[in-house]
């Protein structure tokens, strides 16, 4: 197993270019089972999470070419309605192919993915939301097995707007005869940038972005050919990088209406933001000031970016509060903080983070993919060495990281447990 050694106390300049977003990638990797053809998707980051959705779609039958950061996708033979709990367990958003494939085969079969470490992340609502447009679900052993001989447009409420459930049933809707209508839906960046997908594949889609989408179904679809948009959670990364560093780093990829929330936090810490032509440069303040945040959906401050954050409040000059509205269990980092000297208390689903006198390096264990970014960042502004083990959770979703924060200036590398 590898592990990543961080030597702390430098302040990061320089530039660094954002990779393609994994959020947006895996749904547009698996919208391509909309239809058969080829289909190619760049900017494609090199992840774990990416290589997952590849053996997925290859088990599936399609076959897919990975070359650099482009990807071939051929869905015309698909022999599989498959998704086994091996590939679910290890990304739940596997469960994405859910709706393509029934939309196209009239069945498929995923497996249902169980808890994970940030809480128990049900897909209730991807479900109910398929059984509105007329699918039969039925739980067998583990999966889900849903089937419809057509699907009908229909008009569905999501209970909380979720992500996966509003990306789901955009691509299920597609292929759907009639018009349906996602209220309450997801706003994110990841939705806009799929329902844009669907658009030039043929499907007939509006309000992505807001609340409420329609989508007029449509009899088939075209291959996809597509560009992945920036990852605005690891913009975001380095955007807290040159914040806890005191540094000064120009963010290239950094969007500012994909990081309205963030954007206005680091400003009351202190930071200066300086939009670029083709970025963010990030200039930190000499002294942190205590920032409250609140999770919540988009446009609202991101639940991937709480656990970076709350790096950063541990160097602050002050208290500052953190609460975590979208998962039940997402501060298992706090542990991991308080071992490099971080003093953070656990009220219900808010943190309070008090000054500490100084964070120090100490030997730390990522629990998860955004709090294995969180731990590397309060190493990076730690006194001495700061060892970060389990960091496959880090390769899920963040490419390169070490190298691109060396490429800052940081004393970082990654060496065998
Ligand atoms: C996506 C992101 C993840 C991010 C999250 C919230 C991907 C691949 N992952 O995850 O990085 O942290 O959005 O921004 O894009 N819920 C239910 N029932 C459901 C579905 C969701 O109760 O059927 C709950 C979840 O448990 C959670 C909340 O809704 O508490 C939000 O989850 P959701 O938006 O669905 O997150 P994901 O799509 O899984």
């Amino acid at each position: 197993m590898e592990k990543i050694v961080i030597k702390g106390g430098v302040p990061l300049s320089g530039e660094v270019q954002v990779s393609g977003a994994k959020n947006s990638a895996l749904p547009l990797l698996f919208a391509t089972l909309l239809t058969g053809g080829v289909s190619e998707i760049s900017n494609v980051p090199a992840l774990r999470d990416i290589n997952t959705a590849v053996k997925l779609l290859r088990e599936l039958g399609a076959e897919v070419a990975l070359e650099g950061d482009c990807c071939q996708i051929n869905t015309e033979k698909i022999q599989s309605i498959e998704a086994p709990y091996e590939l679910v367990k290890t990304m739940r958003a596997s469960v994405l192919v859910l709706g393509p494939l029934l939309a196209r085969f009239g069945h498929a079969r995923v497996s249902l993915p169980g808890g994970c470490a940030i809480g128990a992340r049900p897909i209730n609502l991807h479900l109910k939301g398929l059984e509105a447009l007329g699918a039969k679900i039925k739980l067998d052993h583990g999966y889900v097995e849903a089937t419809a001989d057509k699907l009908r447009g229909a008009k569905i409420s999501f209970d909380l707007p979720t992500v996966g459930g509003t990306e789901n049933l955009m691509m299920a809707a597609s292929l759907a005869s009639g018009e349906t209508v996602l209220e309450n839906a997801a706003r994110e960046p990841e939705i806009v940038q799929l329902a844009a997908a669907l658009t030039s594949m043929g499907a007939k889609i509006e309000g992505a972005g807001t609340a409420v989408i329609h989508i007029q179904g449509v009899e088939s679809l075209k291959p996809l050919a597509c560009r992945v948009i920036p990852d605005r959670i690891e913009a975001g990364t380095f955007m807290i990088a040159a914040a806890i560093t005191g540094g000064n780093i120009l963010v290239r990829g950094a969007i500012s209406e994909d990081q309205e929330a963030l954007i206005s936090k680091l400003i009351e810490t202190g930071a200066e933001i300086v939009p670029e032509a083709d970025g963010l440069r990030v200039i930190g303040a000499p002294k942190v000031a205590p920032v409250n945040i609140r999770t919540s959906v988009f446009p609202g401050f991101p639940t991937d970016m709480q656990a970076q954050f709350m790096a950063l409040m541990a160097v602050a000059d002050g208290t500052s509060s953190i609460s975590e509205t979208v998962f039940e269990n997402r501060f298992m980092h706090v542990c991991e903080l308080q071992r490099m000297g971080a003093d953070i208390q656990i009220d219900g689903h808010t943190a309070i983070v008090r000054v500490s006198r100084q964070i120090t390096g100490a030997p730390v264990m990522a629990t998860d993919l955004r709090a294995s970014a969180s731990l590397i960042l309060a190493g990076l502004a730690a006194e001495n060495t700061t060892e970060v083990s389990r960091i496959y959770h880090l390769d899920r979703g963040y490419e390169k990281i070490e190298k691109k924060l060396a490429a800052l200036g940081a004393n970082i590398w990654r060496e065998q447990e």
